[in-house]
């Protein structure tokens, strides 16, 4: 049952407000007398939205309100406003009420607004009531789907044993953040969480990345360093794309699996080493031992409980959470009081195939963000290529907003007024991205000047972030920075 409290001094409405809901047998309704009322109320039971007056003694309404969202940003807060008052409401909502209800207040009024609000906070409401994981102050697994709870049972179970552990998941499934929910609540959680990419090491660095080197222990090695085991020491070491990891390298994991001792190069002594091991892979490891490119034996030894991570279109009820989690994630970053996603762009997020899986939902939200002026996330502001991919249309107004809003965007950028697809329009705007002439009429030259200012102002437009640019503007991630390295552009030029 969705519970609500109704706070207001005069009985009499209180009564018909509990009256109301009532009826429709959806709701538990509880009173409060005013606000102070209202927040010991609150402090000592969860509800899920709050109904309050703005003129009523002792704390204001908006007193009330703020001390309310501090208390629990998750709470709806619908304002009931007489017409004297409605300039209060009007500030209300700005300050993270979701809407307000003027009296005399019609019942078919009072729940239709109430089920909007719903609707629009089912993330929150629903976000709360259930059980995230916590991985670290201000960081936590959501997954409400059986398939994440399973998930969340393996994590549990596995925190209390120091085997090594071994996650699959595509790209952006929260491989590495299931590792660090692993980590903290293991006996290794005072130590550190040390995570290490295998594909992006060189292959003859990486014995002593891992185990560290003596001095002279090879040319260049003018001074002892320390690796990545020792440093972990007691804490866990996060092996992340482990199907990357050389053969030979493969053979030397697997010793100190076993023996629990690694020897630095060069060096003539072995080291104990107390480190817990978790290793993660998008890649097909069993067909790799088929191939030969990864040892059996090594496999064996990390596969004793995997943690298999679904695809997020393979849990879409998740995206509701993942959304709300994320919007409070930027309201915090970025200022703002964004309430919601509206019903048609959460149509439009569950529709969506989430090749990027959570990561991408997360950027796609960043994205929304920095386009969005109202308190909702309207389809207008989602990408260009997930309106495509789900035949997503948008109407008229749609899209007047969202130029309108991608304009300002862009502020003072000489891309303003103009558009990326003009581009083989050489009509007279004195703003085109290319000037054409006689004398230098190559088109490659011109293909590749284009590219560099079009990557440049769109790294502008993105404050200087790869992945928002990369989204914003259909490139793939990989494309865009062979590019920026290409054309020697420095997208940190462009943060803020
Ligand atoms: N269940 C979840 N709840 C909340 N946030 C999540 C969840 N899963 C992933 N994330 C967030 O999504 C982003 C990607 O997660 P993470 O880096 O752990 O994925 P990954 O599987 O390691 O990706 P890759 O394969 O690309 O390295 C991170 O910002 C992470 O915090
Ligand atoms: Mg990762």
């Amino acid at each position: 049952m969705f519970k609500v409290l109704v706070c207001d001094d005069d009985a009499g409405l209180r009564l018909s407000v509990q009256a109301a809901l009532a009826a429709t047998g959806r709701f538990e309704v509880d009173e409060a007398f005013d606000g102070v009322n209202a927040l010991e109320k609150i402090k000592s039971k969860t509800y899920n939205m709050v109904l309050l007056d703005v003129d009523m003694p002792r704390m204001t309404g908006m007193e009330a309100l703020k001390a309310i969202k501090e208390h629990d940003p998750s709470i709806i807060v619908l304002i009931l406003t007489a017409y004297a008052n409605i300039d209060d409401a009007v500030r209300a909502v700005k300050e993270g009420a979701f809407n307000y209800v003027s009296k005399p207040i019609k019942s078919e009024d009072l729940v239709a607004m109430v089920d909007r609000a719903i609707n629009a906070f089912s993330l929150i409401s629903q976000a709360t009531a259930s059980f995230p994981m916590q991985v670290e102050p201000g960081r936590e697994i959501i997954g409400h789907t059986s398939q994440m709870k399973k998930v969340f049972n393996v994590i549990m179970r596995l925190s209390k044993v120091d085997t090594p552990v071994l996650i699959r998941g595509a790209s952006g499934t929260g491989k590495e953040l299931v590792a660090r929910a692993i980590h903290s609540n293991s006996s290794f959680k005072d130590g550190k969480f040390v995570a290490i990419n295998c594909s992006a090491i060189p292959e003859n660095l990486f014995e002593s990345e891992l185990f560290g080197h003596e001095k002279g222990a090879f040319t260049g090695a003018d001074q002892r360093k320390i690796g990545k085991f020792q440093y972990a020491e007691g804490g866990t070491l996060f092996l992340d794309e482990i199907g990357d990891l050389p053969l030979l390298m493969q053979v030397k994991l697997l010793r100190v699996l076993q023996e629990r001792t690694f020897t630095p190069v060069g060096a003539n002594r072995e080291i104990e080493s107390n480190v817990r091991i978790i290793a993660a892979t998008n890649r097909p490891l069993e067909e790799m031992n088929k191939k030969g490119t990864f040892r059996e034996d090594l496999y064996y030894r990390l596969n004793v409980m995997p943690i298999n991570l679904p695809s997020l279109a393979d849990r879409r009820a998740d995206i509701d959470h993942l959304v709300n989690l994320f919007i409070q994630k930027f309201n915090r970053a970025q200022g703002k009081k964004v309430v919601g996603v509206a019903p048609e762009a959460l149509t439009v997020l569950k529709k969506y195939d989430w090749p990027g899986n959570i990561r991408e939902l997360e950027n796609i939200i960043e994205h929304a963000f920095i386009l969005e002026e109202s308190n909702m996330i309207q389809v207008s502001s989602l990408p260009e290529t997930i309106l495509g991919a789900t035949g997503t249309e948008l109407s008229a107004a749609q899209l007047r907003a969202r130029e309108e809003s991608m304009d300002k965007g862009l502020g003072d950028s000489d891309l303003d007024g103009d558009n990326a697809n003009d581009s083989d329009d050489d009509g007279g705007s004195d703003q085109e991205m290319v000037k054409i002439s006689g004398d230098t009429l190559d088109f490659n030259k011109h293909k590749e000047a284009f590219e560099r200012e079009f990557i440049i102002k769109a790294l502008k437009m993105f404050k200087g972030r790869i992945n928002q640019t990369a989204l914003h503007a259909n490139i793939p991630k990989k494309t865009l920075l062979r590019k920026i390295e290409k054309y020697g552009i420095n997208a940190r030029d462009y943060a803020d």
